[in-house]
């Protein structure tokens, strides 16, 4: 008897270890994990708390917490692997059951390479770019101990107001679904186990950007036609692509906030679209549930936001405090509390971090900021910068220019070029635009340097130095823009000009009746309707990175031509918001504002190059096909200049007349290729009606009609047809 007895145990031993033997599969593993686990174990699974300083001054951090071995995840801010290892450490010794933690970490756009603004980087037009901005960026993570990144913001953007503008991908939905793509695939890359390969958080799920006056954090009336047809696109193609997380919004969803809402959190995104990982609420938003006016005290505001489908609580402690209770009270199954774990597991697993649960500890030199990463940052940074006029060919800078006036805000600023959310890059990496353009111009040209004026406030009196540095030199390179902290998180703004201070030291400028180049780092469409006639030239960086000097002064002086194109429409001013490419048509035409133009400053789309491409005639290879067949639409781009160039086509479907009114055109395809002086390059759209012609109605249902559609190509319209 005792032989069996010590065999069973033995047994029992080999059994017990199952979840901890690599050979068997995560399900498995999953499966034998949580029948051993508490109810305290499983709940502090769902909770995150935050480790190290707190960058962000509107999430008021609780006290530093005493790690406990089981949380289940951290918010990292060290830079220190050696740290998170320890950390991990007694989560894998200390604890029970050694379930390891995942460290998470807001790598929007860089680490510690800093890249451009995603709104920026959508400039681009290049989704292989994004892809390797966030390969870089994933590397960097890993090497730092973080497991996971709060990125991509998909939010389409709808109002310039809204801060976070900078931080998605612009105001097309097609458009945040391609770069949504890349990025979990740079992210995630072939295989989450993989070293430096990380997991990506689809957010702010869903409809955040419609807070509403552009004021964050506001109520967001959304419409079944609009989250169909807007905002739930990205977040599918995310969800395809293998996003392993997604991140609840702060807004308030027509009445049901995003962090309580079970038809978006689990009819449309579990049920219906079958992701398998695991949601995390965005900082403090169960707990805001309250204050939204749908939980009466932290308990309902964990059941409500638990059962709805939010399965970790993002550092409020809501669920920790009142789950267990909940469960015990009937409220709350147990299997429900399972079903959550079994999903934040099921990610961890994938990370490989219950058998790898340590990063490498590689110096701090080979970490960061390597020569090829630097050469990609300063390579999207010139491809998303974005030419909005040049008056004569004012730009490139002629050789004949021999004394420049840099003058503005911006050329010694090495923070605010990093934009909002700038990770942990660090100002003293930054290539200033100062540093680029003495690199760029070298010794056979002057640059004569005056700040003219702050970002804002009052003080006029360096004006003088200004306007006398305008006069001595042949032309004037005006640096204005936003502080970072005017747009990202809370950086709504009422206005959307640039502070009154900068438009009277460019109106100074004017006065000297030197050219002007006017050049705009910001985080949002400005309204340039008083400056765009002072300028000859204007050259939108937005928030470009460590490398942003180094790329505006490459395009200054033509060593790069520009190629990059808006991904966000610029309004003449303010009042004329919302203002986006794909309005509906409305009733009658003349139904604009009476006292100004009814057009936006700059389309999306809008980019001027130094060469001049010339389209070619927009050909199909069918007028008429049945919903099952393909047409090929092709066009020719020739580059009729005497520089080689990048140019990007956008085309777009028009649908005149169907059972739901549609926009008044879609982007669908994108594609950029290089052209070399007086070449051709030949674009091709497979326009396939399931994918390109079909909508969504309030309910989420498909629809692909027969009739009339045209595809589009810059102005040029061609008609097709789809027959039953
Ligand atoms: C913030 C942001 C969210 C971010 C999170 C963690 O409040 O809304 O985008 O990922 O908290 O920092």
């Amino acid at each position: 008897m005792a032989f069996l007895l010590s065999g069973w145990l033995a047994h029992a031993q080999e059994v017990k270890a199952l979840y901890k033997n690599k050979d068997a599969s995560i399900e498995e593993r999953i499966e034998d994990l949580i029948p051993r686990m508490t109810l305290e174990e499983k709940v502090l699974q769902m909770n995150q708390w935050t480790y190290g300083k707190n960058a962000n001054p509107n999430n008021i951090e609780t006290a530093m917490k005493k790690v406990r071995p089981e949380i289940g995840s951290l918010i990292y801010r060290s830079t220190n692997p050696l740290f998170r290892n320890q950390i991990q450490k007694k989560a894998m010794e200390e604890s029970r059951l050694g379930i390891p933690i995942i460290f998470g970490f807001d790598a929007i756009h860089g680490y510690k390479t800093v890249f451009p603004i995603p709104l920026a980087q959508a400039c681009t037009w290049d989704v292989e770019l994004v892809r390797r901005s966030c390969e870089v960026s994933a590397r960097e993570c890993w090497l730092s101990g973080v497991d996971w990144t709060f990125s991509p913001m998909i939010d389409v953007a709808r109002d310039p107001r809204w801060g976070r503008v900078a931080e998605g991908y612009g105001e097309d939905s097609y458009a945040n679904a391609a770069f949504a793509v890349a990025a979990v695939q740079g992210y995630q890359g072939d295989s989450l186990a993989d070293k430096y390969t990380i997991a990506a958080c689809l957010k702010h799920y869903v409809g955040y950007s419609l807070s509403e006056g552009g004021r964050d954090y506001h109520y967001s009336d959304v419409s079944g036609q609009t989250l169909w047809e807007t905002f739930m696109p990205p977040y599918r193609a995310g969800v395809a692509a293998g996003a392993a997380t997604l991140m609840s919004g702060f807004n308030d969803i027509s009445g049901v906030p995003a962090s309580a809402n079970y038809y978006t959190l689990t009819e449309i995104l579990k049920k219906r679209w079958g992701h398998d990982g695991f949601v995390v609420s965005d900082w403090g938003s169960v707990e805001n549930l309250i204050a939204q006016g749908v939980a009466k005290d932290r308990k309902e505001a964990g059941f409500k936001s638990f059962m709805a489908g939010v399965e970790m609580d993002m550092v409020d402690d809501v669920y920790v405090e009142n789950l267990p209770q909940l469960v015990e009270e009937g409220m709350v199954p147990m299997s429900s509390i399972d079903e959550a774990v079994r999903r934040i597991l099921r990610v961890k697993f994938r990370l490989g971090l219950f058998d790898q649960p340590y990063v490498d500890d590689i110096p701090e030199k080979d970490r960061y900021l390597r020569p090829t990463d630097l050469a990609l940052a300063e390579q999207i940074a010139a491809e998303s910068m974005v030419l909005l006029k040049n008056e004569n060919q004012l730009l490139p800078i002629q050789p004949t220019a021999k004394k420049l006036a840099i003058i503005g805000p911006m050329v010694m600023d090495s923070v605010n070029l990093m934009g909002s959310w700038e990770g942990m890059g660090e100002p003293r990496h930054v290539s200033t635009i100062y540093n680029g353009l003495q690199k760029e111009f070298g010794a056979d040209t002057k640059l004569i340097y005056a700040k003219g004026c702050a970002f804002d406030g009052t003080d006029t009196l360096g004006f003088a130095e200004a306007r006398k540095a305008a006069m001595e030199a042949d032309m004037v390179l005006l640096f204005l823009g936003e502080q970072k902290k005017w747009s990202g998180e809370n950086g709504s703004r009422s206005s959307i000009a640039l502070p009154n201070i900068q438009e009277k030291l460019m109106e100074a400028i004017y006065e000297t009746g030197k050219p002007i180049v006017l050049v705009l780092s910001n985080g949002r469409p400005l309204e340039l309707l008083r400056l765009n006639e002072l300028a000859g030239a204007i050259l939108e960086i937005w928030q470009p990175g460590t490398m942003g000097g180094a790329a505006v002064a490459g395009i200054l002086s033509g060593r790069i031509n520009p190629s990059g194109k808006l991904s966000i429409t610029f309004p003449r001013t303010v009042g004329q918001i919302p203002m986006y490419y794909n309005m509906r048509r409305p009733a009658r035409w003349m139904g604009y504002y009476q006292d100004i133009d009814k057009e936006p400053m700059y389309w999306l789309g809008h980019g001027l190059s130094y060469t001049t491409y010339s389209y070619g005639e927009l050909q199909l290879s069918a007028r008429k096909i049945n919903k099952d067949e393909k047409i090929r639409a092709r066009i020719e781009v020739s580059n009729m200049g005497i520089r080689d160039g990048k140019e990007a086509v956008l085309w777009f479907i028009s649908d005149p007349v169907a059972s739901v009114s549609r926009p008044v055109k879609e982007l669908k395809f994108f594609e950029k290729k290089h052209i070399d002086a007086n070449g051709v390059q030949v674009y091709e759209f497979e326009i396939d009606p399931g994918r390109d012609l079909s909508f969504y109605d309030k309910n989420g249902v498909k629809h692909l009609e027969s009739g009339r559609y045209l595809v589009q190509v810059q102005d040029e319209k061609v008609e097709f047809e789809i027959v039953d």
